[in-house]
């Protein structure tokens, strides 16, 4: 897979140009469209990425012409649907490198995947007293869950703290774990900061304590190529609509042993062996933890997202992307009375500020009306604003088709901010 099309740039320099975005962004319908006037400029791709005709096409030709529900159905339109399915899960199989397509499991979102490794796994595993880690600067999925979890079973929630640049404070994360720790659930790159946590660094230690790792990739899939065995993750999920596929579907990759350890953690259909009034017994992974009709449009419409990546080459897309970080970082750094939130030296590309004359929600109100897309708020992590000292930020959050053109859109708006605030 991951098909190498162009020479893979330098980060960070010129060179960004051999990635052909230009063609790239002729795959992208909605990036015709106009806002107040003006193109539109997307860099919200943090909170949901755009899609390719490629996606799209996909979605509708199933729809239009084999859609049946799937395992369920001797008729053609039935196993057609099936075959499509399945070849979804093949390629996200391959495109994490997974041992086993067995190891992935399509769930309604990224959100509900965490959910479920925190019932079926912890529910099962864990007990009053067990401490699971999360990070200062985890999405409230990560940290939400985990807290349920303790107010049912008494787990203790502990915190590795982050630096003032944003990075994770890996002597501090040592220092947390110990015998009773028996679970980490760590961002792989925040969604507020940008921040590329080490997490090869971060499972190797959990694992030499004995305990497990769910990883939130959400932020991380769509920059670069992740690989669970080389990571070594016990968990690892994301979400599909961030790298360029449909929401309503999300995905959970677990170790295949571990996963048939777990009880089910919903029940219905498809993932069962048999039912009695008096027994039932359960399918392995994946379909144990399938109940009912899956999400079997979105399903294939992930895999042509991810065939879509794939053959772009994810070494290109982070390339690339860089490239934009770099740039961006460089020319909002240059404006007065602007500050960069999470100047990690690892980081995606996701540039979190706040200015000294404006709110981010007027920031993000402006620049809207220059037809710039950026998202304002806490971001779903509450907790890492807090540790900032701040409400809220803007986010300018990059995807494979943003160009240099809309950094220097993204500038001007926001001097309009300062023309109108400052
Ligand atoms: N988690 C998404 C974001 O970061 C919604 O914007």
């Amino acid at each position: 897979m991951n098909k190498v099309i162009t020479p893979a740039p330098t980060a960070g320099d010129n060179s960004v140009q051999a990635f052909d975005v230009e063609r790239v962004r002729k795959d992208f319908p909605i990036l015709g469209e106009e806002i107040n006037g003006r193109p539109l400029v997307y860099l919200d791709s943090g909170a949901s990425a755009q899609k390719p005709r490629q996606v799209i096409d996909a979605m509708s030709t199933a729809m239009e012409t084999y859609y049946a529900n799937v395992h369920r159905g001797v008729h053609a339109m039935s196993q057609r649907s099936t075959e499509a399915y399945e070849a979804a899960r093949t390629k996200i199989a391959t495109f994490l490198n997974a041992s086993s397509t067995n190891e992935i499991i399509f769930t309604s979102s990224a959100t509900e995947a965490i959910n479920l490794v925190a019932n079926a796994y912890g529910r099962k595993f864990l007990k009053a007293g067990d401490e699971i880690i999360v990070s200062h600067m985890e999405h409230h999925a990560n940290i939400v869950p985990w807290q349920l979890l303790r107010e049912e079973i008494g787990v203790v929630l502990r915190v590795a703290p982050i630096r003032d640049d944003g990075a994770l404070d890996m002597e501090a994360y040592e220092s947390l774990l110990g015998p009773k720790t028996k679970l980490v659930a760590m961002t792989h790159t925040s969604n507020a900061l940008g921040t590329v946590v080490p997490i090869a660094d971060v499972i190797k230690k959990a694992h030499d304590h004995g305990a497990l790792v769910i990883v939130d990739g959400c932020q991380a899939v769509p920059h670069s190529k992740v690989d669970v065995q080389a990571i070594d993750a016990d968990f690892y999920v994301f979400a599909p609509h961030k790298i360029y596929g449909p929401t309503g579907v999300g995905i959970l990759y677990g170790k295949e042993e571990l996963l048939n350890s777990m009880p089910p953690w919903q029940g219905g259909g498809d993932m069962i062996a048999t039912v009695t009034f008096e027994k039932t017994t359960f399918q392995k992974a994946p379909l144990r933890f399938e109940a009912g009709t899956p999400p079997i449009v979105e399903a294939i419409g992930l895999g042509a997202a991810i065939d879509y990546v794939s053959t772009l080459g994810m070494d290109n897309i982070a390339a690339h992307e860089l490239g934009l970080l770099h740039y961006a970082t460089q020319r909002l750094n240059a404006i007065e009375g602007l500050t960069i939130i999470g100047t990690a030296p690892e980081k995606a590309a996701i540039v979190s500020f706040v200015m000294d004359c404006a709110h981010p929600h007027d920031i993000g109100t402006i620049v809207d009306q220059m037809g710039v897309a950026v998202r304002t708020g806490h971001h779903c992590a509450q907790p890492v604003m807090d540790r900032f000292g701040l409400a809220a930020t803007a986010r300018a959050s990059f995807g494979l088709y943003n160009t240099r053109d809309e950094v220097d859109a993204l500038v001007e708006s926001i001097e309009m901010v300062k023309e109108f605030l400052g």
